[in-house]
């Protein structure tokens, strides 16, 4: 049986409700994370739970939780759901009140994780790499915040979906920002070049990581914008999340990046990031 956490009880999923006068539901008020587990085991949990604090100080509600109690949560969460690989959700709203755009006074946050299997991610896009398109970033001007407001990365994602592609790569002001739901990133003679940590993306865990190995691996890093131009002919474009790891970008907007296939940098940091998740 699937298991949620709702307010301070672990229930059957069936059995969690929440008010429709929840903040969330109105008003999108509320802020979220995805966090992968292993094995039974959470991965790179303690960047997730500082980024959970950055997102609420973000939009000014207090941490519900300990770092102490968020692990328990979640560690139990991982257990009664049968361990191996999950993904697991956890949101937090501003609770519930009677509808107004300004702030409740004295009202109790809602907390909810759940959690799903992680799917592996497919072979073929782990073979062939992933095709993208490019949009227009539409989002608001604080996107490091992790809100639970998806509109435009919905709206954006869908239209990768109808165009054949697997990822929108989103273009603010003629640069690169990120994916609609993942960081962003292009090879440029051998320099890895990703946008840096502002309020125009998001802080991706992954990306940390990546920008980790890379460095141990002695390539270039450089957290710097890409303009579309450099994109277009950039040697790899990759994509990274927690529920979808490193992948290649190999078609662009109907056109091969490069030869059309996951590039040289890509399969080494690809490599170091599965040798990080079996913890070697
Ligand atoms: N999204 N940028 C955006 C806009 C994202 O939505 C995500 C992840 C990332 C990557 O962050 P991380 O490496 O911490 O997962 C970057 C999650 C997975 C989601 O919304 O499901």
């Amino acid at each position: 049986m699937n298991h949620v956490f709702l307010n301070g009880d672990f229930l059957p999923a069936e059995e969690a409700k929440v008010s429709v006068f929840d903040r969330g539901f109105l008003l999108g008020d509320g802020i979220y994370e995805v966090i992968p587990a292993y094995n039974g085991h959470s991965f790179l949990l303690s960047g997730h739970l500082a980024r959970l604090q950055q997102s609420l100080d973000g939009i000014f509600l207090e941490n519900p939780h300990s770092i102490e109690e968020w692990v328990t949560i979640i560690e139990q969460l991982i257990l009664m759901n049968g361990g191996g690989d999950q993904s697991i959700y956890l949101q937090v709203t501003r609770g519930v009140a009677p509808r107004d755009h300004v702030f409740p006074e004295n009202v109790e946050p809602t907390v909810f994780l759940m959690s799903t299997p992680l799917k592996p991610v497919p072979a073929e896009w782990k073979q062939q790499g992933i095709k993208a398109i490019t949009v227009e970033d539409i989002r608001w001007q604080n996107c490091n915040i992790k809100a639970i407001s998806l509109l435009p990365n919905s709206l954006l994602k869908q239209q990768a979906k109808e165009a054949g592609a697997q990822e929108a790569l989103l273009i603010k002001d003629d640069y690169l920002t990120e994916g609609a739901a993942s960081n962003a990133y292009a090879v440029i003679n051998g320099t890895i070049y990703t946008a840096p940590k502002d309020e125009k993306v998001l802080p991706g865990i992954t990306r940390d990581l990546v920008l980790a190995l890379a460095q141990q691996a002695s390539l270039t890093v450089m957290e710097m914008p890409v303009s579309f131009e450099r994109l277009q002919e950039a040697d790899e474009i990759w994509v990274s999340s927690s529920t979808k790891e490193v992948l290649a970008v190999t078609e662009l907007d109907g056109q091969p990046v490069n030869d059309g296939k996951p590039g040289p940098i890509w399969k080494q940091i690809d490599a170091l990031y599965q040798e990080h998740k079996q913890g070697k």
